[in-house]
């Protein structure tokens, strides 16, 4: 039995210690927002936040999770969620939209460790892959969430 936090919620999950987090989201949970791409570390498509740093849930294993939080694209969003949410609108930044939860969570994570990114910090820490080639609305989004954050605090 592993006890983690899910979006808030404590979680008792009963299940093999090498599961890879993402199943234990999508089969165990019922929480299908997180994607599955290449299963590999590669894609980034199944970005999920635990404690507040971005990870790619198809090779964390549920052993490595014990007291761990974790946030998926179904969490309550906070300040720096709502902002992503509110620029991914205003530059209709998706297009078929599956790679986009792993990408706003990849985001968020960004913009807790780096306020006031450069577009290489975007390139750096959202390293995710997006089939549709959103990448420059992606940039401009979290420019501007990022403007957001900091007219918020001013
Ligand atoms: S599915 Fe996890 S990185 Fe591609
Ligand atoms: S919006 Fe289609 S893969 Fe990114």
């Amino acid at each position: 039995m592993t006890r983690l936090t899910v979006n808030g919620a404590a979680k008792h999950v009963d299940a093999e210690p090498d599961m890879p987090l993402l199943w234990v989201l999508r089969d165990e949970l019922g929480l299908t927002g997180t994607k599955f791409g290449c299963g590999i570390a590669y894609c980034g498509a199944c970005t999920v936040e635990i404690d507040g740093v971005a990870a790619r849930s198809c090779v964390m294993p549920l052993s490595a999770l014990e007291g761990k939080s974790i946030r998926t694209i179904e969490g309550e969003p906070d300040a720096v969620v709502r902002a992503l949410q509110a620029a991914w609108v205003a530059h209709q930044v998706p297009q078929c939209g599956y790679c986009q939860s792993g990408m706003i969570l990849a985001a968020a994570s960004l913009l807790r460790s780096k306020p006031v990114p450069t577009d290489a910090d975007i390139d750096a820490g959202v390293s995710n892959i997006c089939r549709c080639g959103t990448y420059q609305r992606i940039r401009a989004a979290i420019h501007a969430a990022a403007q957001s954050l900091r007219e918020a605090k001013a």
